[in-house]
């Protein structure tokens, strides 16, 4: 990974979704960037920042930015927009209110505000034709995603899109979800194993988007986010067993079996693991189509899912393990 280096003044940047998974670092490499830099971060509960309170550049505010009076307050006098709000699970409407009516929201508080600057965070696998945006992708999350960012395309503003594929770091639900799941489980039953990605560090993406706030050269332009290595999910899987001390046999489900698994899994409490959504999504390969630059046009080196991931898997999973190991030798 090569951290950017030019410590260009950015000023004070509206951080949409920014205690999320990706914001957290994000708000971590922009303190450390311009430590001038004010960050404010809007969030639904402020117990959900509460972990980024230590940054001393952050403005966290309690704030619903599906308000159109709230949003324009908290545009005003930024340099900069940052968009990192989404979701994965969730009907039609939901998915257009947060990944479609925000956006537009947000281009007409920009415009208003006077504030040209928005780094939106898309997904990858949203281009697969020249068709209108949003009428040939296979699912809901990828339509909207698409539509998201037609809207701010078409508005006008000074923007970058970066699209990643699936994210992987210390604090991700991916790779600590598929280690969780082969602590417990003797087999793993897999939906979608064929499916193929090309997982990037969330400190890459992170620093991507520091560059482009950095750099106007990057306003309209569009990024792919992607790792070296393409993978399938099966072996994603099986390599967050390996480095967890748990990797299980797997059954690859076929396309009836999965989709029952989905149905299933859309009713569990506290919100799906799977849905039916995200099995349509991963019919699209999550991987750099290669028509667009990537993460080494914005100067950094993408790193490898196996530098990062089995220090992290093993210090959660397999320290644990050993310690109770030694607790219960030192009692014998
Ligand atoms: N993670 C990945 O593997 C991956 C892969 C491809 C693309 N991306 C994209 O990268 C961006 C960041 O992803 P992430 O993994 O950091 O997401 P995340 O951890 O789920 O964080 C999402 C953020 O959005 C906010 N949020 C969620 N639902 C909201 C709603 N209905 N209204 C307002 N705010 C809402 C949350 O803020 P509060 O809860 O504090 O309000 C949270 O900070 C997203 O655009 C995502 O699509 C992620």
């Amino acid at each position: 990974m090569t951290t950017p280096n030019t410590p260009a003044a950015i000023g004070r940047i509206l951080i949409l979704g920014g205690t999320g998974f990706v914001g957290r670092t994000l708000c971590e490499k922009l303190a450390e960037a311009d430590p001038a830099t004010r960050l404010v971060v809007p969030t639904r509960r402020l117990k959900h920042g509460a972990a980024m309170r230590v940054l001393p550049t952050i403005d966290l505010q309690q704030a619903d930015v599906h308000d159109d009076a709230t949003l324009q307050r908290l545009v005003a006098g930024c340099s900069a927009v940052v968009n990192l709000v989404a979701i994965l699970h969730g009907s039609a409407a939901a998915f257009e209110h947060v990944h479609v009516a925000l956006p537009r929201r947000l281009a007409a508080a920009c415009l208003n505000a006077g504030v040209r600057r928005v780094v939106q965070v898309s997904a990858l696998g949203i281009a697969t034709s020249n068709a209108p945006p949003g009428q040939t992708a296979p699912s809901d999350y990828l339509r909207s995603k698409t539509q998201g960012e037609a809207v701010l395309r078409d508005s006008g503003l000074a923007l970058t899109l970066l699209r990643p594929s699936v994210i992987f770091g210390a604090e991700d639900r991916f790779t600590n979800l598929f280690a969780e799941l082969q602590q417990v489980a003797p087999v793993i039953p897999l939906a979608g194993s064929n499916a193929r990605f090309q997982p990037v560090w969330v400190d890459d993406v992170a620093a991507a988007i520091v560059r482009c706030l950095q750099d106007p050269a990057t306003v309209g332009v569009t990024y792919e986010c992607t790792g070296p290595d393409e993978m399938t999910l099966s072996q994603i899987v099986r390599y967050a067993g390996r480095w967890a001390g748990c990797e299980r046999p797997q059954i690859a489900l076929p396309g009836w079996a999965a989709t029952l698994q989905a149905r299933t899994m859309e009713w569990l409490p506290g919100g799906p693991l799977m849905s039916r959504d995200n099995l349509r999504s991963m019919q699209v390969p999550n991987v750099a189509s290669g028509l667009l630059p990537g993460l080494p046009a914005l100067g950094i080196e993408p790193t490898a899912m196996a530098a990062v991931a089995p220090g992290y898997l093993q210090a959660r999973f397999q320290r644990p393990l050993l310690d109770r190991w030694r607790a219960r030798a030192h009692r014998g």
